[in-house]
């Protein structure tokens, strides 16, 4: 898939330390509140490619569960226990290690994704602006002129689209 996917409601990413996942095709994603900033990530851990964070909405540090790897707004490993004695990395080598970012915008009090980084945040804005119309998005849901959400499953059952 390769296009704008409706991630999660704003109200869920409001405070430092939130996030939100979800996936875009097959990829696992996630979005992070980092003092205010949101950042997204592969939701995939560059140590052992663990799925980091499992639940659909959260709060806490961006921490794998599988060897407590801790990712800062880079998406670059900050914490690696045992660094010290087992994996030597420098600053240099975690940098290499960061997560792949993706692209993350804002628009109508809802969070969007996309696998692209430089993919252009004022596409979901223009939806949101399509007034007294519904908007398909790219991954079959709608939303209503009210800007209410029919996941895909039930807008086709409504014939919506
Ligand atoms: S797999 Fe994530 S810290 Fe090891």
């Amino acid at each position: 898939m390769n296009g704008w996917v409706l991630l999660a409601h704003g109200d869920d990413l409001a405070a430092h330390g939130c996030w939100a996942t979800g996936w875009i095709g097959a990829i696992p994603v996630l979005v992070r509140n980092f003092n205010g900033s949101l950042r997204g990530f592969r939701n995939v851990c560059s140590h052992r490619f663990a799925l980091m964070l499992t639940e659909p909405t959260g709060k806490g540090p961006l921490r794998c569960p599988y060897h407590a790897w801790v990712y800062d707004q880079d998406g670059v490993p900050k914490a690696i226990p045992f660094n010290d004695t087992d994996f030597h990395l420098d600053d240099a080598a975690r940098k290499t290690l960061a997560l792949p970012a993706i692209g993350v915008a804002m628009a109508g009090g809802l969070v969007f994704a996309h696998l692209d980084p430089d993919a252009d945040s004022a596409v979901p804005a223009g939806w949101m602006a399509g007034e007294g119309r519904e908007c398909t998005l790219p991954d079959g849901s709608v939303i209503g002129p009210d800007l209410v959400i029919l996941h895909r499953a039930s807008a086709r059952r409504e014939g919506a689209c």
